[in-house]
């Protein structure tokens, strides 16, 4: 029997990339997206038209439908018509910087919609619910690596409070009425078909126009990137294992990464973290040019550094990403000039 799903976001860098691998693994997959003008709709356009192709070449059971998280009517025929009792919810107003410029598309997308996507799960009794939170929740945390078992109270942007309460949103669904939610701290993510407003894409635009590229901190930063494929291989092995409540669970010293409720939450990271001034290395290495680097303050909002433990996730599905910066680079380089047509 195939196994339905819905994922939101389908449009969007993760959201294709896992659509497109369960449908290979034979899911039938109702994608839902907006296609939002946050970043190049045509880039959006673009990797649904692969799906399509991919779909009428294999005879995938692929379904996309157009429409604003906001909007109950669409999500509730959506529901209605499809009943899919898998949900991966990655549809989300993305982006750090964005979100001090743009607060209002936040509450929308992510508080509004969020909650409109909860009460599917309610009404549509979902098995297992997944969502994109994001490693940004940390915050102004110093204590490396990241663990979910940190305090993360200390938000410092619109963005990360707003996952943050995303993650208190769905623990409490999650107790009122059951729903297996699990919670997916993304660190990083870089690959092909990635994002316009992240720094793999910026950078490696800019060094083959030769224009400056803005080093913020004055390079003194650290992210943990992590590779789509890995990122995806983790959903996938999520998807088979819905969250469950924690039976050693102790209300008197509580793990903030589980529940009596069935809610999880997990680092999704490669655990490496690496210096902006070595990435963008790594980047001038695999296009064998230099960059031009301006060197500014630090932007309001951003964090130091992340760094992802990964225990508890290797604990759960035997699995934690591990790819390496310098052959995802290649491979998001690689992408990037035949995608753009630049060799
Ligand atoms: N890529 C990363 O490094 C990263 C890191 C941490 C968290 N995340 C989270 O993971 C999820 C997926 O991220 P991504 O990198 O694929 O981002 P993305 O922007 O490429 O994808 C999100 C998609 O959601 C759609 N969308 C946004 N608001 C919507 C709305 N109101 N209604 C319907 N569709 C809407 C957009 O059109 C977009 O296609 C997001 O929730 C993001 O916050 C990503």
């Amino acid at each position: 029997m195939t196994k339905k799903l819905l994922i939101t976001g389908a449009a969007g860098f993760i959201g294709f990339h896992l659509s497109k691998k369960l449908l290979e693994k034979n899911f039938e997959v109702i994608g839902f997206d907006n296609l939002n003008s946050y970043y190049d709709i045509s880039l959006k356009e673009a990797r649904l038209k692969h799906l399509a192709t991919l779909s009428k070449e294999n005879n995938y059971p692929w379904k996309f439908i157009k429409g604003d998280l906001e909007n109950h009517e669409i999500l509730n025929n959506l529901f209605e018509k499809f009943e899919p009792k898998i949900l991966v919810h990655l549809a989300a107003q993305a982006g750090v910087r964005y979100s001090i410029t743009n607060p209002q598309a936040y509450i929308n997308s992510n508080i509004v919609g969020f909650q409109n996507i909860l009460e599917c799960c309610r009404k549509y009794n979902i098995d297992n619910f997944i969502y994109a939170s994001s490693s940004s929740v940390y915050g102004g945390n110093i204590k490396i690596p990241f663990s979910e078992t940190d305090n993360v109270n200390h938000p410092v942007s619109l963005y990360a409070a707003s996952k943050k309460a995303n993650e208190l949103f769905a623990h409490t669904y999650s107790h009122l009425y059951k729903i297996p939610s699990t919670a997916l701290r993304f660190f990083t993510v870089y690959g092909p078909w990635g994002r316009p407003d992240m720094a793999p894409m910026i950078f490696t635009k800019a060094i083959l126009e030769k224009k400056p590229i803005r080093v913020f901190n004055n390079g003194a930063m650290k992210r943990d990137f992590t590779y789509i494929d890995d990122v995806i291989e983790a959903i996938e092995k999520l998807i088979n294992k819905p969250a469950t409540s924690n039976i050693n669970f102790k209300k008197e010293e509580p793990d903030p990464s589980t529940s009596w409720s069935p809610h999880r939450i997990f680092n999704i990271g490669n655990s490496q973290p690496v210096s902006l001034m070595k990435f963008i290395n790594v980047i001038e290495n695999e296009l064998g040019k230099k960059a031009i680097k301006i060197f500014e303050p630090m932007q309001m909002g951003d964090v130091k550094s992340t760094y992802s433990d990964t225990t508890k996730l290797n604990e759960w599905i035997n699995y934690k990403p591990n790819t390496l910066l310098e052959e995802g680079i290649k491979n998001f380089i690689d992408w990037y000039k035949s995608f753009y047509k630049l060799d």
